[in-house]
């Protein structure tokens, strides 16, 4: 998929912006504060009806404004879809088409995106927390079932961590729930499981592209269930864990506490992994789902934020070989990247321009 054009108003520093990329590479340099990120934040919020970081949606408006409107026009297999969000000061609406939509996900099928933030390159030192985030909206992004299970399953689970924590809980409706809690969780674990797997063959095959040399790359997951059946095994856990589940009053363990690291050379890369390639990595990481699209016309839209900034020379030309590979991609720089091919934008002030 492509986006053909890009308008706002009132979004972020923003007051007016009506901007058409290329296909392929576009480079958007600009000093400190011109509007870069905001404007991959664009971008990113009309694939996924929120900002990058799970800030109140009233910080994407711009300051004194009531509300912000955005809209893409997009290409996707010979179709065209004019995408639009408005983000009042009291909730958002979205259309496709000029059609209110009811959910918000509905954008994610027509605009897809993958995304690299410079704060990603301590994706694996942080918390489990982020990396589970990160799988879980790849993973849904393809799959929206997925996406609807896991929300069930968050639900059951805040209830069940509430009677744990009740003076003199239910027993009957503990049980009751921990058999939903696992019966929401199987089906989840196996698309993570099978997700994670070909994640693991994308990252390993970006990561050698960028590193331009052969390293060994593992992606070791770690699922609640490692092995045997599903339902047999987990409800056995919780049955043991009741007692101490009660005593801190939440659900200890389960499909929510799953994590994944990388190793390089056989090593862990968090733990030992100098700066440049934890960032390296976490380059591929955030790529690793671009591949993992089989139709050609469904491939995301690339958004790299600041990516070229802490790179040396060999490792940016593999980068910018990698992103020629891509249908659209959008990448941000202070200043302009020799090399690069692809139609370069110049932004001041949250204006836009060309070269
Ligand atoms: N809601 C908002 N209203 C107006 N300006 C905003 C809003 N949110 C952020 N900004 C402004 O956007 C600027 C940062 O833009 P950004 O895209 O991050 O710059 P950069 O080009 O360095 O990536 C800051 O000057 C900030 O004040
Ligand atoms: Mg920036």
């Amino acid at each position: 998929m492509k986006i053909l054009s890009l308008r706002l108003r009132d979004f972020r520093g923003y007051e007016a912006l009506e901007f058409r990329p290329g296909e392929g590479t576009n480079l958007i340099h600009g000093k400190n504060g011109a509007g870069k990120t905001n404007l991959l934040e664009a971008v990113y919020a009309l694939s996924l009806g929120q900002g990058f970081r799970g800030e109140e949606d009233t910080a994407l408006i711009r300051y004194g404004a009531k509300g912000a409107y955005l809209e893409a026009r997009i290409e996707e297999g010979g179709h065209r879809h004019r995408l639009s969000l408005y983000l009042g000061k009291d909730g958002k609406k979205g259309a496709i088409d000029g059609k209110a939509i009811t959910r918000l996900s509905d954008l994610r099928g027509y605009l897809n995106t993958v995304l690299f933030l410079p704060s990603d390159v301590a994706l694996f030192k942080g918390s489990p927390a982020a990396r589970r985030a990160f799988l879980d909206l790849s993973i849904g992004k393809q799959y929206p079932d997925y996406l609807r299970g896991l929300n069930a399953y968050g639900k059951v689970l805040k209830d069940r961590n509430a009677l744990l924590k009740a003076e003199d809980p239910d027993e009957l409706a503990i049980a009751t729930l921990t058999e939903e809690l696992v019966a929401l969780g199987e089906p989840l674990e196996r698309r993570r499981k099978e997700y994670v797997a070909e994640m693991a063959i994308a990252l390993g095959k970006i990561a050698a592209y960028l590193y331009g040399e052969k390293r060994k790359v593992a992606l070791i997951y770690h699922p609640f269930v490692e092995e045997g059946d599903y339902r047999e095994v987990a409800l056995n856990y919780y049955r043991n864990s009741l007692a101490s589940d009660r005593e801190k009053g939440m659900t200890g363990d389960g499909l929510h506490r799953e994590d994944f690291r990388v190793l390089l050379d056989g090593k862990d890369l968090a733990t030992y992994g100098s700066q440049g390639e934890n960032r390296l990595m976490a380059i591929a990481l955030k790529l690793s789902p671009y591949p993992l699209v089989n139709e050609e016309e469904k491939k995301p839209v690339v958004l790299l934020d600041d990516v070229m900034a802490e790179l040396d020379d060999r490792h940016r030309h593999r980068l910018m070989a990698l992103l020629a590979k891509m249908k659209q991609a959008f990448i941000t720089a202070t200043n302009d990247i020799v090399g690069l091919t692809g139609t370069r934008f110049h932004i001041e002030n949250h204006q836009i321009g060309g070269k």
